[in-house]
């Protein structure tokens, strides 16, 4: 490949690559596979690297990171970043409306109202349309340069659109984790038997702090932009800076509104107190603006915050209840999680029985007691915590409480490792809900999605002694179930038709349901693809395993443990002999003609002579790419009986040629 070649390609797949990212983050659209993508950008990495004269500012490679900052160097803000006195009633922010109109001395004004997004405060520069620094707030004064991780949040432009751009200039705005990211972030964690993450925001405020900017990328992370400043900037309301920030490209909620007087702001405040649950980010309050710049002035600041915007947070849900006692539950890996027992109490419109209290380190932080009132909150989780503890109704002779040093099922001495905040109980092979939930892991969706059995089918199993590890399940039989409890003819042999149909589950799926440390379902799908079997994989040593990319020294050890293991080679066996799926079966694309070469279609609908599958799997053989989303690139819409209106709307709207099962027929034929 020559230079020029090599320029030509790189600009072309920059193009594709920001087309589709605009499309997945702009406007929720994913039209290729993660897989295909990934392999574009691969592309795209592999040129720069052999002709770094491609590389740009602005590409996209610059998002995968990889570069790793050891400390972050502390860089002083040429603007402080100032906070925002609260406000937590509306008698307050009457009070503040007062204010204004003193301080405005009987001029008209109006506010601009914005959501309160709670996430980690970034200050981004630009010059010459370029990001050249993303620093956090820090003390206000002073921040740190996290660059490298900024430039990994794909909705934050690294170039600017449009001319009237200020040569240099700072947008501020918050950096978070969208709750979908925290919520698969902890499942992925779970699944392998990690601490959960307590919050989106802290975990936000974690991530960009990490020193490897690859990991950084893989977080997901989102910003809201809010805020411009620059010596040089001529807009006359806050209002034209937001419409300003949009032309630019940057990602600015669209949650915004503009109030007349402080009613409307009222208004705006009951809105969003419960449409602000369908966000895609924790909000806690609304940030209200007076609108022109010009007035901002006269009003001015305070030492610490400015006299023309304030906050105003909404009420946490909080009840007060009291501890009775705490309970330790065992997970599948043998992580000890306390449990705070509490008097029954409603909150947000649920009776609130039990509350999370993480580890030893929260319980040490709280200084919780037996008997002790305690305030419980929902925060943006599905589960109350506790937040904290009243002392001043506690009794005398209350004792601080010591943890447990044995395993509250099996009585096995708890271990905790060094850096870790949980206990743990090891005996993983004889502890009862560790049996268990390595069952329960084993049949879920994910894993060999055996949905015949659940939870109370898997307890009563084991039990009556019936299974004790996954390879059990296979060898149940018709006598063993038709007895147990609540079960009849029909029921059981679907429990074992379940069991029965899952050796076919593809290996990467069985492969996570082992169970393996770290391994989870991403993981698992890599290493599967990698080794082809189990036996290759088995086989490894360290350094094949940790020359697959994303795996790392934790999960290589971890794979060695599993499979140097003599029970696990054993249950591995019997699982095999059970027929249980142990490769990948790679389907291969039958190329009967290139009839559809290039050309991409949307399959929707129910067809005459093919099933979905098929007909996707025909488009293939005739050399043609099958996509989800409608967009104007798309070459076909391929209709079946009752295909959605909304599709064909949009595929008409977009100019895409719609075809029909028997028009289809006739372009692969001959
Ligand atoms: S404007 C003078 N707008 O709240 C500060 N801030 O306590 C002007 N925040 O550090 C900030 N959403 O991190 C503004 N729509 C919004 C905001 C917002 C969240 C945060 C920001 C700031 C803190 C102020």
């Amino acid at each position: 490949m020559t230079l020029e070649e090599a320029k030509i390609e790189a600009s072309s797949l920059a193009e594709k690559i920001n087309f589709y990212n605009h499309q997945y983050y702009q406007n929720d659209k994913s039209e290729i596979s993660d897989y295909e993508f990934d392999k574009l950008l691969e592309r795209l990495i592999a040129i720069e690297a052999e002709f770094p004269e491609t590389k740009t500012d602005d590409s996209p490679t610059q998002r995968v990171g990889g570069a790793i900052t050891k400390n972050f160097e502390t860089v002083y803000h040429k603007y402080p970043m100032l906070s925002l006195g609260n406000t937590y009633s509306k008698e307050d922010l009457e009070e503040f409306d007062k204010r204004v109109a003193k301080g405005l001395e009987g001029q008209s004004y109006e506010y601009f109202c914005e959501l309160k997004f709670d996430g980690v405060a970034l200050s981004l520069t630009y010059e010459n349309g370029k990001l050249v620094r993303g620093v956090t707030r820090g003390d206000g004064t002073r921040g740190d340069d996290i660059t490298n991780n900024v430039k990994t949040i794909r909705t934050i432009p690294l170039k600017l659109q449009g001319d009237d751009i200020p040569a240099e200039f700072e947008v501020r705005g918050e950096a978070f984790l969208p709750k979908e990211m925290f919520a698969k972030l902890n499942k992925e964690r779970e699944d392998i038997g990690e601490e959960l993450y307590a919050n989106a925001r802290n975990t936000a405020s974690g991530s960009l702090k990490m020193q490897d900017s690859s990991i950084v990328s893989k977080r997901r992370l989102d910003c809201y932009l809010y805020s411009m400043i620059g010596d040089k900037i001529k807009v006359k309301s806050h209002e034209e800076a937001i419409l300003k920030l949009l032309a630019m490209g940057f990602n600015v909620s669209k949650t915004f509104q503009k109030c007349q007087n402080i009613d409307e702001v009222f208004a705006y405040i009951n809105e969003w107190e419960t449409k602000r649950m369908d966000l895609p980010l924790e909000t806690d309050g609304i940030v209200i603006k007076v609108n022109s710049i010009e007035q901002q002035q006269q009003l001015g600041y305070t030492a610490k915050s400015p006299r023309w915007a304030i906050a105003y947070k909404y009420k946490s849900e909080a009840a007060i209840s009291v501890l009775k006692d705490i309970t330790y539950q065992v997970g599948r890996t043998g992580a000890i999680t306390p449990v705070a027992e509490l008097k029954p109490v409603l909150l947000a419109g649920t009776t609130v029985k039990r509350a999370s209290l993480h580890n030893a380190n929260e319980i040490q932080r709280l200084d919780i007691r037996i008997g002790d009132t305690v305030y419980v909150e929902k925060g943006g989780e599905i589960i109350p915590k506790v937040t904290k503890v009243d002392p001043s109704k506690r009794n005398s002779d209350s004792r601080p409480l010591e943890y447990i040093t044995n395993c509250p099922e099996c009585g096995t001495a708890l271990v905790r490792v060094e850096g870790e905040a949980s206990h743990y109980c090891p005996n993983s092979t004889g502890c009862p809900p560790q049996i268990k939930g390595k069952i329960e892991h084993f049949i879920q969706r994910r894993a060999m999605n055996i949905d015949s059995l659940g939870e109370r089918t898997i307890d009563i199993l084991y039990q009556k002694g019936l299974v004790k590890s996954p390879a059990d399940l296979y060898d149940l039989t018709f006598e063993n179930i038709i007895d147990l409890e609540g079960f009849k003819e029909l029921s059981t042999n679907n429990l074992l038709k379940g069991v029965k149909d899952s050796i076919q589950t593809p290996f990467e799926s069985v492969l996570f349901g082992l169970g393996i440390r770290f391994v989870g379902r991403t993981v698992a799908e890599k290493l599967a693809y990698h080794f082809k079997n189990i036996d290759k994989l088995a086989s490894a040593d360290y350094e094949e395993l940790i020359a697959v990319p994303e795996i790392g020294e934790r999960i290589a050890s971890s794979l060695l443990e599993y499979f140097s293991s003599e029970e696990n080679q054993n249950e591995l066996s019997r699982l095999k002999q059970a027929g249980v799926n142990f490769e990948v079966v790679e389907k291969e694309v039958t190329l009967l003609s290139l009839a559809l070469e290039g050309k991409t279609f949307v399959v929707s609908g129910v067809f005459e002579q093919f099933g979905r599958d098929e007909i996707k799997e025909v488009i293939k053989n005739h050399g043609g790419k099958v996509i989800s989303a409608i967009s104007g690139k798309l070459d076909f819409l391929l209709a079946g009986d009752k295909m959605g209106p909304a599709k064909k709307e949009k595929a008409e709207k977009l100019g895409v040629t719609i075809i029909s099962e028997q028009e289809f027929l006739k372009m692969i034929e001959g």
